[in-house]
């Protein structure tokens, strides 16, 4: 669909799905089970705020949670290239296996999260 936020052409329940995925995906995944923790419930509502806002919809992360600071944030996780190209990977398969966001959108998508994820790396390989 044409015009407006990523957040309104992906919209709302969709964007919750491919949230809920992307935890499944990351529960099972041998390089990043390990930092997270074992309930994933509340980091799920985390990023689902969090991506609410930065996709150009209501500022939830914020309200809810503060200034995001997302780089700070990370640096107790060792999150070195592998785990970062490992939780690409997981929102890559998640996108796909969300056929409510539609080509466009999931390549914008998955282009914008390139970018902060190379931004997360703050551990040399073979430090963690
Ligand atoms: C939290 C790992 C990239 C957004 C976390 C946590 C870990 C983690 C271990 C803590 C989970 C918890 O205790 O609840 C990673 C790894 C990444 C990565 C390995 C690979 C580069 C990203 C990216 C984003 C993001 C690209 C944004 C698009 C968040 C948010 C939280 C979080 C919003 C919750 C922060 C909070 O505690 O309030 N991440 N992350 N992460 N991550 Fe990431």
């Amino acid at each position: 669909s044409a015009g407006g936020s990523l957040y309104e052409r992906i919209g709302p329940e969709a964007l919750e799905a491919l949230v809920t995925r992307f935890y499944a995906l990351v529960a099972r995944d041998p390089d990043l089970a390990p930092i997270f923790p074992d309930d994933l419930t509340l980091t799920a509502e985390k990023q689902l705020a969090f991506l609410t806002g930065f996709l150009g919809g209501p500022p939830l992360y914020h309200q809810h949670f503060g200034p995001p600071r997302l780089r700070a944030r990370h640096l107790p996780h060792a999150i070195t290239p592998t785990r970062g190209q490992a939780w690409l990977a997981c929102m890559a398969r998640a996108l796909q296996d969300t056929p409510q966001i539609g080509e466009a959108e999931a390549r914008e998508l998955h282009a914008a999260l390139s970018r902060v994820a190379a931004h997360m790396v703050n551990t040399p390989e073979g430090k963690a």
